[in-house]
């Protein structure tokens, strides 16, 4: 069976670091080793306006946004597929077949829809497309019969919803669709990144994001007013690690060799956390060192967004022609769907069969 990978965002802002650790750097990842026989990384403008349809423009302005940072990040074209959903109708064919195997009860148990409905303020306003979201997306993997999922941890229940509705399919019609598998990022502290803010999540909203898009004086500016641990007031008290953002982000992204690099001091995080929790180590000492790691990861994404930005025919021309294989790859899987169901009338002129 070939491997394929199936992702993607919602184009409602730039990328942050915690998509980066969360699940950008685990695709370039993947894309780079070899093991994959298609990967298709999707721009999700369709579920984006799912709670965004009285503002398409802010959705439209943020494909090229999310593009750029794909490529900045190392998405490579010729490798992966890069498309934007709404240019592959297919999708909402499929959706709305499946539509009928999922029931309302089923979607109104789904966590991150729960979640969601109350972070939205929906209560009694829920409009229907957003609600019927989970169902788009299982018709999103299975539609490129994807094997890999690679998301950030708050996918897990959609992931787990189009795995029931790839089962209940296949038993209703007849092995057709692909079960798929999803793929966390090994290391605990990119799960969920928490805000510079400490709060549990980096969001637009919240104002609380490092951008992959920020200048390397922005980064700094952020870091350097980071959150920290609270009860951590003279350099001399002993501190939290636990639970501090400085060190979840230094957990996310630091390795050994930062430290020959930058802070020779100490071998390891190991050893840095040990000081801090011992007491006689500054706050600013930690971020310094933070700021530097995350400047030397970020600095060649910044360089080479700045190289595709001055060639935005050449990304155009990128997620147009992957449109038009994503839609290629789609329309397959439709009509092996069509005939499991038995509505692919016009097909051999079945419907006089
Ligand atoms: N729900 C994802 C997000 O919020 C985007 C998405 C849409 C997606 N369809 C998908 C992710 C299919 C993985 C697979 O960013």
């Amino acid at each position: 069976m070939e491997k394929i990978i199936l992702t993607g965002d919602r184009p409602t802002g730039r990328l942050h670091v915690g998509h980066y650790v969360g699940s950008l750097k685990e695709r370039v990842r993947l894309q780079n080793s070899g093991l994959y026989d298609k990967i298709y990384i999707m721009i999700a403008d369709a579920q984006a306006l799912t709670d965004n349809a009285e503002h398409p423009e802010k959705v439209r302005n943020n494909i090229m946004q999310v593009a750029l940072d794909y490529l900045a990040c190392g998405i490579d074209p010729e490798k992966s597929t890069i498309f934007i959903q709404s240019t592959v109708p297919e999708l909402t064919e499929l959706t709305f077949y499946y539509m009928n195997l999922v029931t309302v009860a089923r979607v109104q148990r789904n966590p991150t829809v729960k979640a969601e409905i109350q972070m939205r303020n929906f209560a009694q306003s829920i409009p229907v497309g957003f609600f019927c979201y989970p169902i788009s997306q299982a018709a999103d993997i299975t539609a490129f019969r994807a094997t890999t999922v690679p998301v950030g941890e708050d996918q897990a229940p959609m992931i787990e919803q189009c795995k029931e509705i790839v089962k209940k399919f296949n038993a209703v019609y007849g092995e057709t669709l692909t079960d798929p598998e999803m793929v966390l990022p090994g290391n605990a502290a990119c799960l969920r990144l928490p805000g510079i803010d400490g709060k549990a999540k980096m969001s637009k909203s919240l104002g609380n994001c490092i951008y992959l898009s920020d200048t390397e004086e922005d980064i700094k500016k952020k870091i350097m007013s980071m959150f920290t641990d609270p009860t951590h007031l003279r350099r001399e008290d002993p501190g939290h690690t636990e639970g501090n953002p400085v060190f979840i982000y230094l957990d996310a992204f630091c390795r050994d060799e930062h430290f020959t690099e930058f802070l020779p001091e100490y071998k390891n995080l190991d050893e840095l956390k040990e000081h801090y929790r011992r007491g006689g180590l500054g706050d600013v000492t930690v971020k310094k060192f933070l700021n530097s790691v995350i400047q030397s990861e970020l600095r060649p994404i910044r360089e080479r967004r700045q190289m595709w930005e001055g060639r935005l025919p050449e990304v155009y021309e990128i997620l147009r022609a992957g449109s038009e294989r994503a839609r290629c790859a789609a329309a397959e899987t439709l009509r092996d769907v069509r005939r499991a169901m038995k509505i692919d009338y016009f097909e051999d002129g079945n419907l006089l069969k």
